[in-house]
C-alpha cells in the first residue's frame, strides 16, 4: 500500500495513515487504502487497533480539498459516501480502535477520529471542522457524531464558525479522553490498547457492540440488545476461566491469557 502502514505489537494492531506531504489528508486512494487494511486484520491475533498519522505535525488534516475541488453534486455525495462507508466499517469493526491524534485533525480528520472508539491527542493536536469556510458541510459523519459526542450546542459552535480548538479545550468539551506528549502519545496509547487486550476479548467486542446497538435505540430496546450480548458471553470459555479464577481461592496461581474462545 502507498498510503497505509500497519504493523502489529502482541495482540496490539497500529495503522498509521501515512501521506506526509499533505499532511496525511484523505483522497480515494487513501480511503481506499484503508478500507483494504481493515478488511485484511486478523481478528484471531488482534485484539485493539491504534489509528494514527505519520509525522509530527498531523493526524489527519482533512479531505484532500484538491481531489474535491472539481467535484459535481452527485460526484460530492458519492465522495462522502465512500468516506462514510470506510469510517462507519471503522465505528463497527468488531475490536476497540483508539485514535491516537498526533497533530491537525480537521475535517475529515476529526471525523476518523471521531468514527473511532476512544480518542487521545498529543499537546500538539488541533480539531476543527473548517467545511464552511470552503463552502461545504462536513462530509464523513462530521455533523452527526461531533453533535452525539459534545453535544449539539458545543458541535455547532464548532461547526457554524469553522474555528479551530487546541488540546486543552477538546479535553474540557469531551472530544479527547486525555492529553499527553507528543513523545508519551504513542506509548500511552500502546498501553491503553495492551490494557484493553488482555481482558476476555469476545466480552470487549460484546461490549463495543452493545454500547454502539444500545446508543441508537431507546432505553427499552437498549437493555434487551445487552441481555443478549450478555447471556452470549456464557457461552464462552473465556468466561469459565474467568469467573472460575476468581473463585478459585488458591492465592499462588498464575492468571492465564485469555483465549478468544
Ligand atoms: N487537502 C489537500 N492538501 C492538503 C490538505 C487537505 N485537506 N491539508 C494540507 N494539505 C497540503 C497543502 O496543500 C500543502 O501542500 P503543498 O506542500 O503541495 O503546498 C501541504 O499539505 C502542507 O500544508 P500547508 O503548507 O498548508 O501547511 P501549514 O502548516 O501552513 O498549514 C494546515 C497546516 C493549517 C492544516 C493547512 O494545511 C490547512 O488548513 N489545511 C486544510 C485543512 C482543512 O480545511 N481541512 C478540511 C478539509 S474539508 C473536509 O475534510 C470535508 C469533509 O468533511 C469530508
Amino acid at each position: 500500500m502507498d498510503f497505509i502502514q500497519y504493523e502489529v505489537k502482541g495482540a496490539v494492531g497500529i495503522i498509521t495513515i501515512s501521506r506526509e506531504k499533505a499532511l496525511n489528508a484523505l483522497n480515494s486512494k487513501v480511503l481506499e487504502e484503508l478500507d483494504a487494511a481493515l478488511d485484511a486484520v486478523n481478528l484471531e491475533e488482534v485484539r485493539c487497533l491504534i489509528l494514527t498519522g505519520a509525522g509530527e505535525k498531523s493526524f489527519v488534516a482533512g479531505a484532500d480539498i484538491g481531489e474535491m475541488s472539481t467535484l459535481t453534486k452527485a460526484e460530492g455525495e458519492a465522495f462522502g459516501k465512500k468516506g462514510n462507508d470506510v469510517f462507519r466499517k471503522l465505528e463497527t469493526f468488531p475490536i476497540p480502535v483508539i485514535a491516537a491524534i498526533n497533530g491537525f485533525a480537521l475535517g475529515g480528520g476529526c471525523e476518523i477520529s471521531m468514527s473511532c472508539d476512544m480518542r487521545i491527542c498529543s499537546d500538539n493536536a488541533i480539531f476543527g471542522q473548517p467545511e464552511v469556510g470552503l463552502g461545504i458541510t462536513p462530509g464523513f459523519g462530521g455533523t452527526q457524531r461531533l453533535a452525539r459526542l459534545v453535544g449539539a450546542g458545543m458541535a455547532k459552535q464548532m461547526i457554524y464558525t469553522a474555528r479551530n480548538i487546541k488540546a486543552p479545550e477538546a479535553l474540557r468539551i469531551g472530544l479527547v479522553n486525555a492529553v499527553y506528549t507528543q513523545e508519551e502519545l504513542m506509548p500511552a496509547a500502546e498501553k491503553l490498547a495492551a490494557t484493553i487486550a488482555k481482558n476476555a476479548p469476545i466480552a470487549v467486542r460484546n461490549c463495543k457492540k452493545a454500547i454502539n446497538d444500545g446508543l441508537e435505540a431507546d432505553m427499552d430496546d437498549a437493555i434487551v440488545i445487552e441481555e443478549k450480548l450478555f447471556g452470549d458471553c456464557f457461552e464462552s470459555e473465556d468466561q469459565k476461566y474467568g469467573m472460575a479464577f476468581f473463585l478459585d481461592k488458591n492465592k499462588e496461581k498464575v492468571k492465564e491469557p485469555f483465549q478468544n474462545k
